[in-house]
């Protein structure tokens, strides 16, 4: 049995992973990816992603107990709750929570792949765990693999590159097959792991967040294999349900 696995390198694309029936493997490392998953870890219970701060105001008005979180250029949107900063997701403030969620590209990236089979998150944390459960569940469902890379504003970067390699890293080559592109994501995080966190500060949108004084963000997002967590999204929702 050889499992697929291919790498759609702009949020565009995932319908073409849609298309191919694939599971998708969502990556926005900076910052909503790890942002969810920190949520998650610390006892939230669910987040739901949506696309417009308008949307995100309705559900909040619908459902006042929810929080909001999220950003705009990289800010916390008025009347929100909580900003896209991963450190902001503490216990205290989401235990039991759900959280409605936008952010500029993360979000979107999600909402493009979510008529897939089977949609998770994965990041720079949980890399091995989200490669063992993706080839797990690819070789029940006799599916391939799409990584989706959220990217940041449609564009490619250069950090979901290397977390995509990450996560390939943690395949059993044995019954997995890479594209050119995931042997080039591979190579890429091989090169990179030593020093993973000044191969992610090279990245322009990491350079953006440093400026905005957000560099302790990207240095938690750069924490390798540190969670076993695996988010999944299903239903419009983000849990660690399966
Ligand atoms: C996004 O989803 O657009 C990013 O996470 C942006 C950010 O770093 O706040």
């Amino acid at each position: 049995l050889v499992i697929m696995v291919d790498v759609e390198l702009i949020a565009k694309d995932a319908k073409r992973a849609v298309a191919r029936g694939d599971l998708i493997i969502v990556i926005d490392v900076l910052r909503s990816g790890t942002s969810i998953l920190n949520g998650l870890v610390n006892g939230a219970e669910a987040f739901v992603p949506v696309r417009s701060l308008k949307e995100a105001y309705e559900l909040h008005r619908q459902h006042p107990r929810w929080l909001l979180a999220g950003e705009r250029g990289g800010n916390k949107p008025k009347g929100f709750d909580l900003g896209n900063s991963p450190l902001e997701f503490a216990r205290e403030k989401i235990e039991g929570k759900t959280i409605v969620f936008t952010t500029t590209s993360g979000t979107l990236a999600l909402i493009k792949s979510e008529c897939a089979k089977c949609v998770v998150i994965g990041t720079f944390l949980n890399a091995q765990a989200v490669a063992q459960k993706a080839e797990e569940i690819a070789a029940k469902e006799k599916i391939d693999i799409s990584f989706v890379l959220a990217g940041e504003r449609g564009k490619f970067s250069l950090e979901d590159f290397l977390c995509s390699g990450a996560i390939l890293d943690g395949f059993t080559q044995e019954s997995v097959g890479f594209s050119d592109k995931g042997h080039a994501a591979l190579l890429a995080f091989t090169q990179s792991r030593k020093g993973l966190l000044r191969s992610v500060m090279r990245a322009e949108h990491a350079k953006t967040l440093a400026r905005m004084g957000f560099k302790a963000d990207v240095h938690f997002s750069c924490q390798l294999n540190t969670l076993r967590e695996v988010p999944f999204y299903m239903d419009r929702l983000i849990t660690l349900r399966e």
